[in-house]
């Protein structure tokens, strides 16, 4: 069992780090008395708790503090603003204080108590402050996948599962209808399949989706394979850290529609209660349930579907883990020693069994969410992105977050194109020439700009020269990472018959 102590030295370490970093700066006010710094959360935190902490502070904080914490408007003239609890120096007032500060509010400020909130609800809400201000609050390993026998490809760990949602094999296959189910869309025209195709690796091979009302998607769609590792999921959300909560974003998401059922929730449960299949389905999924097809059903057993999209059986896998030389060209050879070069600095953002940086499993001591600017775009000369695909900075705010995103799994990436957030490169070869160059140059148009000069962009895209043979070489190893079993696996293909009588 975690200890709470770990928790709370976790918490002083930060503050005693920030409090260093400040220190010289104006001290800042600590509104809660000197006795309850002192007190501690009696949760042994798991992903729910943060789950629940989140959906809590979604209710009552986010009016005022934003959802990303990061402060608001003042309620009065001459009040003080929400405060942003982002703010590196709020890492400097412990877990009691922030506590107490929820449970007594700052009525001076108009900062309200919340009341009515149980103490186990005050306590997840303080863990998801912390994690808000990106302080990595230690969540225990839940166990939800304990049993469940996963057909880990070789040397992978086991993912993470929330444990309010454990893996069967009756809620996988529920999953899997329900992904390609059409009844999911408003007019039971798209299901999630429709812009994640299992022969692309899950993707659409746009560079940005059409929504099932024709409204195009900002960004392009990302491949689902190995998703049970993301610690964050979407391009550049932090704060989006469920599948079970993704998967309500393109149900119901309005700004862009995907699949366009806003207010529609009812109709569609109705719809799956009428499908022949499901009653029974839902009832072997979720035991015990008295009303078993509902909306976080749903999305739990979606969640558990995706957990299951586990690639890791490409060229390069075998030639890795067989020693079989044969397994792998010469030329991927010699770009597999490119990719993990300090010359190229590839492996520091897509290195790992998923090739990259942000992942979790079972059993990962510190986990490290990270978000890198790659010098894409510099419109201004100050690194700015095109709106509204400004990445972390459009959550945040926050000027540094300008241009920075997930750095996306290289498993499959031969069928993923065009590539990046918003699609606009179309080839690896010329991925490659954007990184060569420690930046892309946009000559003309609206987004005119030298990437490589851009003050934002990441350390370690700081460019480098090659050979044609090296640029050969390391799209021959990016090729080998293709998973040729992944993409045809009955498994994880629609379980429709088709046609479908509509
Ligand atoms: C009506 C708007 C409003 C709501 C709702 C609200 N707050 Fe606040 N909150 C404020 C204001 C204003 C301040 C700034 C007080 C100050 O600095 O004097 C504040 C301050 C805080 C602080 C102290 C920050 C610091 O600098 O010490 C915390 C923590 C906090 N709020 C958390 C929450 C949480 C959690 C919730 C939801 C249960 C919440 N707030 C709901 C307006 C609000
Ligand atoms: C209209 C096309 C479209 C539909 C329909 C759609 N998606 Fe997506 N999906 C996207 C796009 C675009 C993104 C990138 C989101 C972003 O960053 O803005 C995405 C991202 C994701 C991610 C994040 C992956 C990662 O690595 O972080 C998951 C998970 C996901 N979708 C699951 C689903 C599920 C489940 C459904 C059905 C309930 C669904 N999608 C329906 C287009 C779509
Ligand atoms: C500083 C971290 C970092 C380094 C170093 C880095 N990448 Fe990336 N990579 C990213 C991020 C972040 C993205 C997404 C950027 C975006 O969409 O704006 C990305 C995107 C990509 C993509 C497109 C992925 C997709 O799904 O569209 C490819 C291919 C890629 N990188 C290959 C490479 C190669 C090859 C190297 C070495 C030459 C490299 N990267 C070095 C962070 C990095």
């Amino acid at each position: 069992m975690r200890s709470q102590s770990a928790l709370v030295a976790a918490a002083v370490l930060w503050g005693g780090v920030l409090a260093a970093q400040v220190a010289g700066r104006q001290e800042h006010v600590h509104h809660a008395p000197a006795q309850a710094r002192t007190l501690t959360s009696p949760l042994d935190l798991s992903d729910a708790d943060l789950a629940a902490g989140q959906t809590t502070y979604e209710a009552r904080c986010a009016g005022c503090h934003g959802r990303a914490g990061t402060g608001g408007v003042a309620p009065a003239a001459g009040r003080p603003a929400p405060a942003d609890l982002t703010r590196p120096d709020l890492r400097t007032h412990t877990d009691g204080e922030i506590y107490w500060v929820i449970a007594n509010g700052i009525p001076a400020s108009g900062m309200p108590a919340a009341t009515g909130l149980s103490d186990t609800a005050r306590w997840q809400l303080v863990a998801w402050v912390r994690n808000l201000g990106g302080v990595k609050v230690a969540v225990r390993a839940t166990d939800g996948g304990a049993s469940y026998v996963w057909d880990l490809p070789p040397g992978f760990p086991r993912p993470k599962v929330p444990a309010d949602n454990p893996m069967t094999p009756a809620k996988v296959e529920l999953g899997r209808y329900l992904f390609y189910d059409t009844r999911l869309s408003v007019d039971g025209t798209f299901s999630c399949g429709t812009c994640h195709e299992q022969r692309l690796a899950f993707t659409d091979g746009k560079a940005r989706s059409k929504g099932v009302t024709g409204d195009i998607t900002p960004r392009s769609a990302m491949a689902l394979h190995n998703v049970a590792y993301a610690p964050v999921l979407t391009w550049a959300n932090p704060t989006v850290r469920r599948l079970e909560t993704q998967a309500l974003v393109p149900m119901f998401g309005e700004d862009p529609v995907e699949l366009g059922l806003s207010g529609l929730e009812d109709t569609m449960l109705g719809r799956l209660a009428a499908e022949p299949r499901y009653p029974a389905m839902f009832a072997a999924a979720f035991p015990g349930d008295p009303k078993p097809i509902s909306l976080a059903n749903v999305t739990r057993a979606i969640a558990s579907f995706e957990r299951t999209l586990l690639s890791g059986r490409s060229a390069y896998d075998l030639y890795r883990t067989s020693a079989d030389p044969k397994a792998l060209s010469p030329a991927a050879m010699r770009g597999e020693d490119l990719f993990f070069s300090e010359k190229t600095g590839c492996f520091r953002c897509h290195g790992g069994f998923n090739f990259t940086e942000t992942n979790d499993f079972v059993g990962k001591g510190f986990l490290e969410i990270e978000f890198h600017n790659t010098g894409l775009y510099n419109l201004d000369g100050r690194g700015t992105y095109p709106t509204p695909n400004t990445g972390v900075h459009a959550i945040t705010d926050a000027p540094g977050d300008m241009g920075r995103f997930k750095a996306p799994s290289l498993r499959n990436i031969a069928l993923t194109a065009p590539y990046m957030h918003d699609g606009s490169i179309a080839t690896l070869a010329e991925v490659i020439t954007h990184y060569e160059a420690g930046g892309r140059t946009v000559t003309d148009g609206p987004h005119k700009g030298v990437g490589s000069a851009s003050p934002l962009k990441s350390e370690f895209v700081k460019g480098f020269e090659l050979t044609d043979q090296d640029r050969a070489d390391l799209v021959a190893f990016l090729e080998s990472l293709t998973d040729h079993a992944f993409i045809s696996d009955p498994r994880f293909a629609d379980p429709w018959p088709k046609p479908k009588g509509k």
